[in-house]
């Protein structure tokens, strides 16, 4: 065994909990693949989302509430195979959690098929049920309130939840209820961020915010508004690098190499011995004799 197969083990819920009670502001990010999962992982991140964004960001699908259960469940388990320490959270997609009963099948699937440690899943007061379902059933729950995206359709747009007396009241009685239910963290997504401070301040279990300020207990990102996979970075997001323009660049060059014969070069190439290569194709001394050869070299009377 290597040493570091020995030191690495898998995060917990209680992991998160302790990262929660010594402070440590927890940095979240979704990935949706083995090479950029196993990054991710090696950058030392306690918690990675295999988020539903993945409609989205990696199948171009308009909204969340198109993905399916067996398309996120190929990403998952992609991620799974591509970590070893991170806490690996599975989201729940459109419909698969209406009830306690398909919600612990469709999370049962989650955790025995790809092997993940908890899922989530978007709904506060209304989703309390099914949450408290799965967590005494032992599977964890991360928690999703503020701007739900699988609601979109009664939502009618993308905005910030919770600027109104009643949404703030609605948003704090949300975040209790997923709290009661049993949620181990919960996320906040384009809350106001002083509804979301005093939201963090209220819970016992950690606020992780997309859009929802500094005040919560952690953050999390799609990865590729982090990277920069696109032109246009969401108000909320920042963008640590510019893959749209690394990736154009390289892929260009390559394309411009290809095109000019300077790739593949010497150091990219493999070669054999002639001789060999001579024998196969007739060209040995004794063929050479007795066989009439073509313009390319190949001799006409052999079966190749
Ligand atoms: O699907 C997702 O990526 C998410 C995060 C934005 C929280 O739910």
């Amino acid at each position: 065994m290597s040493a570091q197969s020995e030191t690495v083990r898998r995060l917990s819920v209680l992991d998160i909990a302790k990262l929660h009670a010594d402070g440590v502001r927890i940095a979240t990010i979704t990935a949706y693949d083995f090479p950029t999962a196993a990054i991710v992982d090696e950058a030392g991140l306690p918690l990675i989302l295999v988020g539903d964004s993945l409609a989205q960001v990696m199948l171009g699908y308009d909204t969340t509430v198109r993905v399916t259960m067996d398309e996120m469940l190929h990403h998952t388990k992609a991620v799974v195979r591509g970590t070893k320490r991170a806490l690996i959270v599975a989201d729940m997609p459109f419909l698969t959690y209406s009830n306690p009963e398909e919600a612990l099948h469709n999370a049962g699937r989650f955790m025995r098929e790809a092997g993940v440690q908890a899922v989530k899943l978007e709904g506060g007061v209304r989703s309390a049920r099914t949450i408290e379902a799965l967590v005494k059933a032992g599977i964890p729950v991360m928690g999703h309130i503020g701007l739900t995206p699988q609601a979109i359709n009664t939502l009618g747009k993308v905005r910030v939840q919770g600027k109104s007396r009643e949404q703030a009241r609605q948003l704090l009685a949300d975040a209790l209820a997923v709290q009661e239910a049993g949620a181990f963290a919960v996320v906040l997504e384009l809350v106001p961020e002083q509804l979301a401070a005093a939201i963090t301040e209220r819970l016992r279990i950690p606020t992780i915010g997309i859009g929802a300020g500094a005040g919560c207990s952690g953050q999390i990102q799609v990865i590729n508004d982090t990277l920069g996979y696109t032109d246009w970075t969401p108000r909320h997001a920042r963008k640590y690098a510019d893959m749209h323009a690394t990736i154009l660049a390289a892929v260009a060059q390559y394309r411009a190499d290809v095109e000019a014969g300077t790739f593949p070069a010497e150091a990219e190439t493999v070669r054999m011995d002639d001789s060999v290569l001579d024998e196969v194709l007739g060209r040995s001394a004794a063929d050479m004799a007795d066989i009439e050869m073509p313009l390319a070299g190949i001799p006409l009377d052999r079966d190749l």
